[in-house]
């Protein structure tokens, strides 16, 4: 398959590569301000596809748009230039990739919902509570109505297994490392996901060529203490978790207090397993006395 992985640079979309690459496909990555070496210059707000790229290598193609302003308080903070480029440039990007004869794949997240929830099926109604939440669901939206056999797919949580990089087991190991406490939202119930199978679900959803909306996000939950605890119970010499409200810690915008989603179609789909968090934490750590910091 040919992929165009549009922000590949950041978090998910460097594991997206890594494992599209290793399962053989031919896949270009895209960077803004990033400057790696094996991908390409593109700014998805100032750039068009059909005029950057050879336009006849998108028949038969798949474009993820990957880019993304995802910091929760800073699309409250500047929501026109995050909303330029969530909503209004990923539209763009997307209905480009289409006409061009590309197959559009868009990454939403489980803030969608307003999180009163216990667990969110596809069917259930958007209802966000975020300026970000706000910006998916528009573009959710729109796709459903312009181009309803692109593949949409949301997130919950991602969490990494590399200390080298920047996720939640990362900073509270630094926390930890400087035997400082782990500040946690209080009373928030999540679905953390390893990074490497959100990318391997959504690009099985690719190969599988599914189109519409597809959860996909760990089966297991947790609020932010027991995950901190979980984590804390791999390192010994605990340090104390402090939870706060979101009042508290200072958000400029709401978080929704559940944010799982259930995954099950698209396990029936594909047959996708998910890794455990106790065995994403062993990982961390085994990578952490390899090379510690
Ligand atoms: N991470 C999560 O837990 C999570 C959860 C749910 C959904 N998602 C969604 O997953 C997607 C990827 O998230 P992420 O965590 O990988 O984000 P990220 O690490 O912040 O990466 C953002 C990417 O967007 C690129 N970018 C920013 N502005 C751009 C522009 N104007 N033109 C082109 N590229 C631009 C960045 O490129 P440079 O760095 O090179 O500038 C980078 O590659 C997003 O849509 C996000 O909303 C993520």
């Amino acid at each position: 398959m040919k992929i165009l992985i549009v922000g590949a640079s950041g978090f998910v979309g460097g594991h997206l590569i890594e494992i599209a690459r290793a399962r053989g496909h031919e896949v270009i990555g895209t960077q803004r301000s990033a400057q790696r070496n094996d991908l390409v210059h593109f700014d998805l707000v100032e750039q068009r596809l059909g005029e950057t790229f050879d336009r006849g290598w998108f028949q038969s193609a798949v474009v993820i748009a990957c880019a993304a302003i995802q910091q929760i308080d800073q699309c409250r903070q500047d929501p026109i230039a995050s909303r330029r480029l969530n909503v209004e440039a990923t539209e763009r990007l997307l209905v480009d990739a289409a006409e061009l004869g590309a197959q559009p794949v868009f990454i939403s997240s489980s803030f969608v919902f307003s999180g009163t929830d216990a667990s969110y099926r596809e069917s259930a109604p958007r209802r966000p509570i975020n300026a970000y939440g706000e910006q998916k669901a528009a573009t959710e939206q729109f796709l459903e109505e312009n181009l309803p056999n692109s593949l949409r797919v949301r997130f919950d949580k991602t969490v990494g297994d590399r200390p080298t990089e920047k996720h939640l087991f990362s900073e509270w190991y630094g926390w930890w490392h400087k035997r400082q406490p782990l500040r946690c939202i209080a009373d928030q119930r999540f679905a953390p996901t390893l990074v490497d199978d959100a990318a391997l679900g959504l690009l099985l959803a690719c190969e599988q060529q599914l189109v519409g909306t597809y959860h996909i996000a760990n089966p297991e939950s947790f609020t932010r203490a027991e995950l901190a605890d979980l984590f804390l119970r791999h390192f010994g010499d605990p340090v104390p978790i402090i939870c706060k409200t979101q009042a508290e810690l200072g958000f400029l915008d709401l978080r929704p207090p559940c944010s799982v989603l259930d995954s099950s179609k698209l396990c029936a789909a594909t047959e996708m397993k998910f890794t455990a968090m106790r065995e994403t934490i062993e990982r961390f750590r085994a990578a952490v006395e390899k090379h510690p910091l």
